[in-house]
Order: C-alpha cells, then sequence, then structure tokens
C-alpha cells in the first residue's frame, strides 16, 4: 500500500492525488482521500484505482477543499477490495482518521474486545480496529493524539506504517512506522509538511526528507516542526534531515507509452551506472567497499546463502552460478519467505547476500534479522537508497538502477546480475582464481553489454512480430540451462505476471521428466540457445520438441545456422561471454511479455493482485 499526505498552506488536494499516482506502484485495487477544510473531515474513497478516485472527487467540488489531506493506496491484505474496506478509516466518533498500510496481526483479538466495549465495526479491515483502539485509548488515557497513538501501537503485533488525523488537532498528523516505510518532507519554517511512503510525492517541493526508523513515531505540527518518539518507551529521537538526489525527471515516463518499457530502455545506462567507478577495467581493479571492508568475512565464508523473493531471486539464481563458477564458493539460494520459517543452520562463518529492488520485501528483511541474529555476515543489494534492507545489513552496495516503478522488474533484474558479477569477480580475483589478464579481459568485455543491449533493443519490432502470432496462447514455456536457466525463470515470471499467461520456466534437459507432456502444436515454447554454453544439448532439447509439434522460439547467438533451421522464429542476441549472457538474452523476454500484454489490452504498469513492494508476509 502507499501512504501519502500534506498539512501546509497549499490546497492539500492537488499535492495527495498526485502523490498517490506516483504511489499507485505500491497497490492500485483501491484508493481513498480525507479532506480536512477546517471544520470538516471530507472522506472519498473507492474500490479500484487513483483515476477512478479522482472521478467521484471531480463530480463535487467540496470534495477538494482544505490546506490538510491524507490519502492512500490500496493493496488488500484483510477484506477484498471494495469502497468500505479502502482507506482511510475513520474512528466510531467520526473524529479520527487513519491510512494505514501492513498488518495488524492480532486484529481479531483486539476487535473482540473492542466489540465488548461497545464499538461498531463497518469494514473488514484491521486498520478499523487500530483507529479504534487509538480512539479509545485517548478516550480512557484522557491523552493527546501522540500519546493515545503511541499506547495503541504498544498493543499491536504486527506491521504498520500509519498516518492519524485528529479533527480536535487540526493543525497536526501523527505517522509512525514498523516495517513498512514512511518519509517526511520537510518545508520551509515549518510552514508545510508532507509525508509518504516514498518520497516521490513530494520531490518538487522540497529535498529535505526525514525517513522514520522502525518503532519511530513522529508528531508533525504546523509551525512548530516534528518530534520523534521511540514507540516503546518514551526516549526522543533526533530528527535526521537529508537532502534527496531524486529529481522529478527520474520519474516520470519520458515520453514512453509505459513505465517498464522506459525502464527496458534505461537498461544500457542502468548498467553503466551500477559498474561505474566500481569497475576499473583497465586496471584490472574491482572497488566495491562493502566488499573490500570486510574481505575477510567473504574469505572465511564456507558458503555464501543468497536470499531474495521474485526477480531478485532469479537474480540470486544466476548469482550463484556466477560466484561457484568464478570464485568457487559454495552458494545456496533461498526463497526469503522459505528460509525464514525453516528453522535454517546459519552460523558465524555464513555470509547472506540479501537481494532486493525496493528494500523493501517483508520476507527477505525477516531473513535477514534471523541470518544476523544467528551471526552470519549479510551483505545487502538493493536499488532504493536508504531502505530498510540497506540499513538492516552490515554492509552492501546499490545497482543505482534508478527508480523503477512498473510492476514487472526490469533493470532492477538486470543491475542485480551486474552487481553479481563484480562481486563473483572481485571474489575470485581476492581468492586468486582469476589472473590479472583474464579478469581485465573480462571487465573488457563486460564494457561492451550496455552496447550490445542497445543494438538489440533496436529488434523490437522483430518482437513484436513475434508477439502478435503467440499473445492468444494459454500456455507457454521457457527453457534455458546454466547461466540462462534462470531466465528461463524470468522470462515465464514475466509473461505471468502483465500479460496473464500461464508460463513456466524450466531447466532445458529437465523438460523431459514431466513438461513435454504438455507440448502440443498449440504450446510455444521460447529456448534460449546461445552458442556458448550446452549447445549441442540444447539443440538436442529443441529436436524433441519439434518432434513433438511444438513452437518453438530460440534466442540464439548471431550467426547461428544449426537452430534457424528447426525453430519456427529465432532472435539473435550478439556474441559475448558465457557469464554475461543473461544480461542480454533478458531483454527479448521482457519485450516479448510487454508487447503481448499491451497487444491483449492489459494493464501493463499495473498488473492485477500484484505490488511493487510487498511489506507484508
Ligand atoms: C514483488 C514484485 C516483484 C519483485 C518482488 C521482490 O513481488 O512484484 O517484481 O521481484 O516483489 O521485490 P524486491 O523489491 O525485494 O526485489
Amino acid at each position: 500500500c502507499g501512504i501519502t499526505g500534506y498539512i501546509g498552506y497549499r490546497d492539500a488536494y492537488p499535492i495527495v492525488i498526485k502523490g498517490l499516482k506516483r504511489l499507485e506502484y505500491r497497490g492500485y485495487d483501491s484508493a481513498g482521500i480525507m479532506m480536512f477544510d477546517g471544520t470538516k473531515i471530507q472522506l472519498s474513497k473507492t474500490k479500484g484505482k487513483v483515476a477512478d478516485l479522482e472521478d467521484i472527487i471531480n463530480k463535487e467540488q467540496s470534495r477538494k477543499n482544505g490546506n490538510l489531506g491524507i490519502g492512500h493506496t490500496r493493496w488488500a491484505t484483510h477484506g477484498v477490495p471494495n469502497n468500505v474496506n479502502s482507506h482511510p478509516h475513520t474512528s466510531q466518533s467520526g473524529n479520527l482518521v487513519i491510512v494505514h498500510n501492513g498488518i495488524i496481526e492480532n486484529y481479531d483479538a483486539l476487535r473482540k474486545e473492542l466489540i465488548s466495549r461497545g464499538y461498531v465495526f463497518k469494514s473488514d479491515t484491521d486498520t478499523e480496529v487500530l483507529i479504534n483502539l487509538i480512539e479509545d485509548v485517548k478516550k480512557n488515557e484522557a491523552c493527546k493524539l501522540g500519546k493515545a497513538v503511541q499506547l495503541a501501537l504498544n498493543n499491536v503485533i504486527g506491521a504498520y506504517a500509519i498516518a492519524v488525523f485528529d479533527k480536535a488537532k487540526p493543525d497536526e498528523i501523527v505517522v509512525a512506522r514498523l516495517g513498512s516505510p514512511i518519509a517526511i518532507g520537510v518545508g520551509k519554517d515549518n510552514t508545510e509538511f508532507f509525508i509518504a511512503s516514498d518520497a516521490s510525492p513530494f520531490i518538487e517541493y522540497t529535498k529535505n526528507a526525514i525517513y522514520l526508523e522502525d518503532e519511530e513515531l513522529a508528531i508533525i505540527k504546523i509551525g512548530k516542526g516534528i518530534k520523534i518518539h521511540k514507540i516503546k518507551g518514551d526516549a526522543q529521537v533526533h530528527a535526521n534531515v537529508q537532502k534527496l538526489k531524486l529529481s522529478l525527471d527520474q520519474i516520470e515516463k519520458s515520453g514512453y507509452d509505459h513505465f517498464m518499457l522506459k525502464e527496458i530502455h534505461e537498461q544500457p545506462k542502468a548498467i553503466i551506472d551500477t559498474y561505474r567507478g566500481r569497475m576499473l577495467a583497465d586496471e584490472g581493479i574491482i572497488r566495491l567497499s562493502g566488499i573490500d571492508d570486510n574481505i575477510n568475512r567473504f574469505l572465511n565464508a564456507e558458503r555464501i546463502i543468497i536470499v531474495a523473493c521474485g526477480t531478485s531471486w532469479h537474480a540470486g539464481l544466476v548469482g550463484e552460478y556466477l560466484i561457484e563458477d568464478k570464485a568457487r564458493i559454495p552458494v545456496e539460494v533461498e526463497y526469503a519467505s522459505e528460509f525464514r520459517y525453516r528453522n535454517p543452520i546459519i552460523t558465524s562463518k555464513d555470509v547472506v547476500i540479501a537481494i532486493s529492488q525496493s528494500g523493501e520485501t517483508a520476507d527477505t528483511l525477516a531473513a535477514i534479522k534471523l541470518a544476523k541474529a544467528k551471526g552470519a555476515f549479510v551483505f545487502g543489494i538493493c536499488n532504493v537508497v536508504g531502505s530498510s534492507i540497506a540499513r538492516e545489513t552490515h554492509a552492501g552496495a546499490y545497482t543505482h538502477a534508478g527508480p523503477e516503478i512498473g510492476v514487472a522488474s526490469t533493470k532492477a533484474f538486470t543491475t542485480q546480475i551486474t552487481l553479481l558479477t563484480l562481486i563473483a569477480l572481485k571474489l575470485a580475483s581476492k581468492k586468486g582464481e582469476i589472473s590479472k589478464p583474464q579478469l581485465r579481459e573480462f571487465m573488457q568485455e563486460m564494457q561492451l553489454i550496455p552496447k550490445k543491449i542497445e543494438a538489440l533493443l533496436k529488434i523490437e519490432d522483430k518482437v513484436k512480430e513475434i508477439a502478435a502470432v503467440y499473445k492468444n496462447a494459454t500456455n507457454c514455456l521457457y527453457l534455458g540451462r546454466g547461466f540462462n536457466f534462470p531466465v528461463a525463470l524470468e522470462g515465464a515470471l514475466k509473461l505471468k505476471e502483465i500479460s496473464y499467461i500461464h508460463a513456466e520456466g524450466y531447466p532445458a534437459a529437465e523438460m523431459k521428466h514431466g513438461p513435454i507432456a504438455l507440448i502440443d502444436e498449440n504450446m510455444p515454447i521460447f529456448v534460449i540457445a546461445t552458442s556458448k554454453g550446452h549447445y549441442e544439448k540444447v539443440v538436442s532439447n529443441i529436436q524433441e520438441i519439434k518432434s513433438r509439434a511444438g513452437k518453438i522460439i530460440a534466442i540464439v547467438t548471431e550467426g547461428d545456422t544449426q537452430v534457424r533451421e528447426i525453430a519456427d522464429h529465432v532472435i539473435e542476441i550478439p556474441e559475448t561471454a558465457e557469464a554475461l549472457t543473461p544480461l542480454l538474452t533478458t531483454i527479448p523476454f521482457q519485450l516479448l511479455s510487454y508487447h503481448i500484454a499491451v497487444m491483449l489490452n492489459k494493464n501493463v504498469d499495473q498488473p492485477r493482485n500484484l505490488a511493487k513492494s510487498v511489506t507484508v508476509e
């Protein structure tokens, strides 16, 4: 879910509604806004997108009035997406208003208790429980809003980022966080403040931001400023104001139809941004301070465990192939959600690498905390600077891909792989597994990748033609081997996510142990058959498909003739080192999914049921 709000001297509505649109990547099954015009609380909320909310509000000018507003865009956890369950929620008296991102795990017990005290609930949400709990505490303790929120949160188990407004305190908003991010934009001389799940809603107004830490609560007051307290205990915390580097341009579509397409095309630059200053190819040096500063932890590691979710998990699998192949350190790759709950064996000899674009994924964050508690050294690979995971890890490196807004991850994936390649090479060179000339040669090859991706992006029309042929398929198979097996998984995930076509990724040789039963003349099979890396074996796999009448779309290396003869379509990628092929083979799959989804009229940037940043477990 996404939260945003404004309190100050400007009209709040345009700021809040625009902010919600920027946060819509975080969830978009319902949206709502509360406006306060000095006397009246005005709630507008609906199932659907922020644009649907806007339509409703546009019909009634009075819904826009006021210099204070809070808004929410939802990704449902408790309660189906409908108008009633949409946020903001009000307390029983109607005087307190809340927006909430996260889950209150003990909501059922709290709800029952509140019902026994006469509270009546309008919605099925855990959030309404929380706001009534705050109201109840405020009444019983006869305290101010900030205190009531704090006391209530001490009774709550779960995760949250919240913003609370009290009609009796019209110059104030209280925010708090545990597990879900919240940023506060600070205007000049305490005349205005912004709140949001990330800084994108307010960058054109202020570059000064405070990121709340877990278990902190802030009372934001016009004319007075911001007071931050610990939620447990009462200690006051110094407000650390940071200067934002984000620019407005970075979060807009720059002429592309969708963020996803923009982000696909940004990959050459994003990859350069990832290795810039880190890869000194001519000197044969890799600089990664997070590794240099902790080199003994890495060199003494008995194994590396990579934890991640979704696309980042796929990047982790490529990382496993890279690190084992280059640095000869055993690597395990784990879904963070499984790892954290299966009583894993972790020791202080382990190094854990956590990969997360958003740096906020709840399961990944929890896996990190567990690994730390067991003495492992934890290294983070994140894209979002200052995110929870970036802060929770002992050391790390940012991918520097720039904001990724499209829900289907693209440039985050290739930049994660770029960084994992640097890590593998760095460890290989420190361990003496790679000679200086070999390292230099590999890095020089790597520097050619952005140009090769640029060349590959020019085949978009060809990919479109293939998309048009297969857009009505109901099942697809993606096959790859070695470094490109994870690319097959990622290719299938991309198609599922945005076109809702069922797709499976498989190691090419494993196909005969099951998926082969699915193959008939209606089944498109996307095979990665690049020249290096088990080429002949993949060709045999392709023959097996051919003899069962499956449709073959092969990704091959430029100049290939053998596969061309048997495949229905081929897409050529430029020649490169085998370990670098995932950075190229993944591009046609991204374009293919994108164009199929566009042809099917799907919402590419905001596919149904998904969210970009999953801050619930
Ligand atoms: C969500 C997103 C995916 C992403 C995954 C992990 O499911 O829709 O695109 O790969 O979370 O996110 P992270 O931010 O941790 O990389």
